[in-house]
């Protein structure tokens, strides 16, 4: 059955015209969505059923932060780009291609000990879920597994990660 479900989102993502992961490509078809949703939940269940709070990278992982969330009955916060997060926040610089940015999360998002899942549509280099890591770390939070929808293997982003990682799709 999961099998089966993986296979559809795959051709879903293939018929959407999928290249250098465009999550919005395959989110137009309505299986599609409904297939990842229930796989990440189903991932979730299955192997860190004990999660506590859901974190989503501005801005596509919030596709999937609240989503998943409300389905688990866990909460959710989100890592934002620098300067958007109202109150205090703890930051992280992270490499782009080109240049860099700043994430930050709110100081009261995450409470020290709590099991803490980060999700995103993409790994690509890592840099941004490596960030994110490290303020879910600054706050005490217990790093269960990064979570993503697409990996661009070739980039072997997961070497950056030192974190247990999950993707849906590799690429
Ligand atoms: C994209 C994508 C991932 C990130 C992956 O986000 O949504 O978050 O790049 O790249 P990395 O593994 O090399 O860090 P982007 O920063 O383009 O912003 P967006 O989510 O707002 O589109
Ligand atoms: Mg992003």
């Amino acid at each position: 059955m999961l099998s089966q479900r993986l296979a559809n989102i795959w051709i879903s993502l293939r018929r959407a015209s999928f290249s250098g992961g465009d999550i919005f490509g395959a989110l137009t078809d309505g299986k599609a969505c409904v297939y990842l949703r229930d796989l990440l939940v189903e991932h979730i269940r299955t192997t860190h059923p004990d999660v506590e709070l859901i974190v989503g990278l501005d801005s596509r992982g919030f596709l999937f932060n609240m989503l998943l969330a409300t389905e688990l009955g866990v909460g959710c916060a989100p890592v934002r780009k620098k300067g958007k997060l109202a109150g205090d926040v703890v930051s992280v610089e992270y490499k782009l291609e080109y240049g860099s940015d700043t994430f930050e999360l709110q100081r009261t998002a995450i409470k020290p000990g709590q099991k803490v899942i980060i999700v995103d549509d993409l790994l690509a280099t890592g840099g941004s879920l490596s960030a994110a890591s490290e303020l879910v770390r600054k706050l005490g939070g217990v790093l269960l597994e990064s979570l993503v929808v697409i990996e661009l293997v070739d980039l072997d982003g997961r070497k950056r990660l030192d974190c247990d990682v999950h993707s849906l799709i590799q690429y």
